[in-house]
């Protein structure tokens, strides 16, 4: 069944390094083109991960990921409003340690992601992230952007990861998406340039990015 596209823009965003913000924006990516939306990547990270990412192969990534120097005021807005005009997706990949493309990316999103792990350390910047989103919430006067956390690298087969879900959700006071596990697969397909959905789409981690990915298209339609 065709998807009858409303624009969305998404931005995954979040304090702590490494926790897995531009392996769910690159996957996300990929699963949304398997749900045929077309969508545009907004590289916003002076280390360009995900344009690397791109790079290694020539898969899907490496026809949609667009770098951008996140760092200089307005580029990231003006960015997502030019991909909006012509994709049906735009997904905007943040750096760790700069709120301000943060805020930024919050004032033009409709649903920011903020992947988070099980370690209590990991609370104080997720906490950090949630107020920067929040403050852009308050400053555009309106529902969007929505917030959601996303379970990242969780080792299902730990009593704390099987039970992030839920201590999130009671600790955070926001809502918690699909989580993703921890799998060497998912680390493999980075390497070899291809997103889940192109690397291996009958694994178990393709069919979380998927529920992650459907999940997210209905809480960002317009
Ligand atoms: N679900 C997963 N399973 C296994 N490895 C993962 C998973 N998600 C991410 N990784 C690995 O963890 C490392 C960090 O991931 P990633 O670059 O996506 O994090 P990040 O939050 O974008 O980092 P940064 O803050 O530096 O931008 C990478 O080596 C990546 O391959
Ligand atoms: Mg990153």
């Amino acid at each position: 069944m065709p998807y009858n596209a409303a624009m969305a823009i998404i931005a995954v965003a979040g304090r702590k390094g490494g926790i897995g913000k531009s392996t769910i924006a690159g996957n996300l990516a990929g699963e949304f083109v398997y749900l045929g939306r077309s969508v545009v990547v907004l590289d916003a990270d002076p280390q360009h991960s995900i344009a690397e990412w791109s790079e290694q192969g020539e898969g899907l990534l490496a026809q949609c990921v667009l770098k951008i120097e996140g760092g200089q005021p307005g580029v990231v807005k003006a960015n997502a409003k030019a991909a909006a005009a012509s994709a049906d997706m735009v997904i905007i990949d943040t750096p760790p340690g700069m709120p301000d493309v943060i805020y930024e990316a919050a004032m033009v999103a409709d649903l920011v992601l903020l992947p988070c792990g099980p370690s209590h350390l990991d609370l104080f910047p997720l906490k950090s992230a949630i107020a920067l989103t929040l403050k852009a919430r308050a400053a555009r006067r309106s529902k969007k952007p929505r917030v959601r956390l996303v379970p990242s690298k969780v080792s299902m087969n730990t009593n704390l990861g099987r039970s992030l879900q839920s201590s999130l959700e009671e600790r955070m006071g926001k809502k918690v998406m699909p989580p993703i596990s921890q799998r060497v697969i998912v680390a493999e397909a980075v390497a070899s340039g291809y997103t889940m959905r192109e690397y291996a789409p009958n694994s178990p981690s393709a069919a979380e990015f998927l529920a992650l990915a459907k999940a997210a298209d209905r809480l960002s339609r317009r």
